[in-house]
């Protein structure tokens, strides 16, 4: 009787965690924005040098306390290399790679994408705190993977 009643607790808890579960990684991907990027403009990977915006990477200030950061990933770096923003801005990075898979992750921050060939990346984040922010590729991508990365900084 009373095995019973444990595995009778023990099944409520389990199926109470699994809903909590979805619950939360529902309410992360839709109501926070944090699933995985369902946008699904593409680009011909050969032909990023002239199609636009990537034909003129860099950094463009596009409102008040905004910014785009408009970039490519190649073996093995960041195109603009160094970037530089106010405290305070929000900054969206348009991404695509021109050759393989790369990783586009800011130390310290919750930005942590793929950019894979074809595809148009977006993420945007907000730099409140003023620093040099790391920037690193955390796909494997060949030789030169660990050289790859850059920085932001914030002032
Ligand atoms: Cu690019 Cu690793």
């Amino acid at each position: 009787m009373k095995m019973h009643r444990f595995e009778e607790i023990w099944l409520i808890l389990g199926v109470g965690i699994l809903v909590l579960s979805m619950v939360v990684t529902g309410y992360q991907t839709f109501a926070m924005e944090m699933g995985p990027p369902s946008n699904t403009e593409t680009i011909d990977p050969q032909k990023v040098d002239e199609t636009a915006p990537f034909d003129n990477p860099g950094v463009f200030k596009t409102g008040e306390n905004e910014y785009e950061v408009v970039m490519t990933l190649q073996i093995f770096s960041f195109t603009p290399d160094k970037i530089e923003v106010p405290t305070g801005s929000e900054v969206t990075f348009t991404m695509t790679s021109k050759d393989v898979i790369h990783g586009f992750q800011i130390a310290g921050t919750n930005v942590n994408a793929m950019v894979v060939p074809g595809h148009i990346q977006k993420i945007t984040e907000t730099f409140d705190e003023p620093g040099e922010y790391l920037v690193l590729c955390n796909e494997y991508c060949g030789a030169g993977h660990q050289m790859m990365a850059t920085t932001v900084t914030v002032k």
